[in-house]
């Protein structure tokens, strides 16, 4: 495919080559580069257009096109570029276009990238369309999961901001692929959308709901902990009534599996004791760290196949 916008284009065949790709770049970066790892991509350019804030999405891309010896122009945000004279995102990327083989896009309004891949030829990846998706995400989580607990047999709790979370409805529709076990914890005003609840009935998942975490901790194998979105709320009142819902400390975690892996997109506010960084639990900055090979992988894929 030559565009990214949405999880549910990737059949787990698709994931699978992502993840084994990203796994060969990963071990060539743990070794250090060199012959491991040749520039494969000196004449490319990738353009990155961010109209919201990013430090992990953006960073690794630009990251991850580096290490695989391509270039980096960057829009520099909202304030920064020709979008706060009042461009539209169609101009936009049509401008980009002209100097780039292929465009990151993060936008506040869902269903900016799959817009936007309808006005250009250059592959086009969604780094986070409003609380819509995020589906580069999806696989660097699904990598960790991989290689923290297997994605097979996987039961896994998924925790936060589910309405507004595109993590989570990137995450949710991909782990459908791999027929896991899902649990949906959070307070009833922030339960999944209903695009995602048509997606997993559609993909036949079972749609387990719950507002308590301690319902479902010792099951899981993997607890994927989200911010409560403040920005996303158009009514700040309504954010108050959550905010701080679910705080994970070692307390919370006394119940879990010894092997538990807790994994948060970042950036986290107060979901995730510092306590629990230290602990054989954490995964969330390795994660993080999985975004540059795993964004090679996904990079060297879509600039292959729009060759
Ligand atoms: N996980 C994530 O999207 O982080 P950023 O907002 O920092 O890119």
């Amino acid at each position: 495919q030559d565009h990214l916008v949405a999880a549910g284009q990737l059949s787990r065949a698709d994931v699978e080559r992502v993840l084994d790709r990203a796994a060969e770049f990963d071990a060539a970066l743990s070794a250090g580069g060199g012959e491991a790892l040749p520039a494969r991509y000196p004449e490319t350019v990738l353009a990155l257009c961010f109209y919201e804030p990013s430090t992990r999405t953006k960073m690794s891309f630009e990251t991850a096109m580096k290490r695989l010896g391509g270039q980096v122009v960057d829009m520099g945000g909202v304030d920064a570029s020709s979008v706060s004279k009042g461009e539209s995102l169609a101009d936009t990327v049509r401008v980009v276009e002209g100097y780039a083989d292929g465009v990151v896009l993060r936008h506040p309004r869902e269903g900016a990238a799959k817009m936007a891949a309808e006005f250009v030829d250059a592959p086009v990846i969604n780094a986070g369309d409003g609380a819509g998706q995020h589906p580069s995400q999806t696989l660097l989580d699904l990598y960790t999961i991989r290689e923290a607990a297997g994605l097979d047999d996987l039961t896994i709790g998924i925790v936060g901001d589910l309405k507004y979370g595109r993590t989570v409805h990137s995450l949710a529709t991909a782990l459908t692929e791999f027929d896991a076990h899902m649990h949906f914890v959070s307070p009833e005003s922030l339960r999944l959308p209903r695009s995602v609840r048509f997606d997993l009935h559609e993909a036949g998942a079972e749609l387990r709901e719950h507002t308590e975490i301690d319902d479902v901790l010792p099951d899981l194998d993997v607890l994927y902990v989200t911010r409560i979105q403040r920005e996303r709320f158009p009514d700040e009142d309504e954010y108050q009534k959550v905010a701080g819902e679910f705080q994970i400390d070692a307390e919370t975690l006394a119940a879990a599996k010894e092997d538990l892996t807790v994994m948060h997109p970042l950036p986290r506010v107060d979901e995730i004791d510092p306590d629990i960084d230290d602990t054989d639990h954490a995964s969330y900055f390795e994660q993080a760290h999985n975004g540059v090979p795993v964004r090679m992988a996904l990079l060297d894929l879509l600039f292959q196949n729009h060759e």
